[in-house]
């Protein structure tokens, strides 16, 4: 099942309905839409031939969103958790990387196994899969702005 067919699957089975008031006054009824539980920024950055340095994408890697998002699907859970192309997450170094909100979560150096333990360990069990988080040396608290 396509993506786009999965998520229109899931607005016709949605019970919770809103109205939507319209310019012209006209009202339309529309199905709610639940809040992701999870949102995953993947950097599906390519360096140009020749560039020195690394990204998250190459010829090995550049099936990594497909099958995340294939596993997410089987599993039921593409709409709860909401997977997202990026370009450069800034720690091109250790690609393929992965951003996974909420908690801030940087996974490094990603493959096809990884992924799939974090998505039975962290998003279904609900417990990081440390060993594969960005060293705290490369990551560190965020910057204060103000
Ligand atoms: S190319 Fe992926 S983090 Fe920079």
């Amino acid at each position: 099942m396509s993506i786009v067919r999965y998520i229109l699957e899931r607005f016709k089975q949605s019970q919770i309905k809103f109205t939507l008031n319209l310019k012209q006054g006209n009202i339309m009824e529309m199905p709610t839409i639940p809040q992701p539980t999870f949102y995953i920024f993947k950097c599906e950055q390519s360096s140009p031939p020749g560039m020195p340095k690394p990204s998250c994408v190459s010829e090995q890697t550049r099936d990594l969103f497909n099958h995340m998002s294939q596993r997410l699907m089987e599993k039921g859970l593409m709409g709860p958790v909401q997977p997202i192309r990026t370009s450069c997450l800034g720690r091109c170094q250790m690609g393929p990387v992965m951003l996974m909100e909420p908690g801030h979560h940087m996974y490094v150096q990603l493959t096809k196994e990884k992924i799939d333990r974090i998505i039975d360990e962290h998003i279904i069990g609900g417990r990081p899969v440390e060993e594969y988080l960005i060293p705290e040396q490369f990551w560190g608290e965020p910057q204060k702005l103000s």
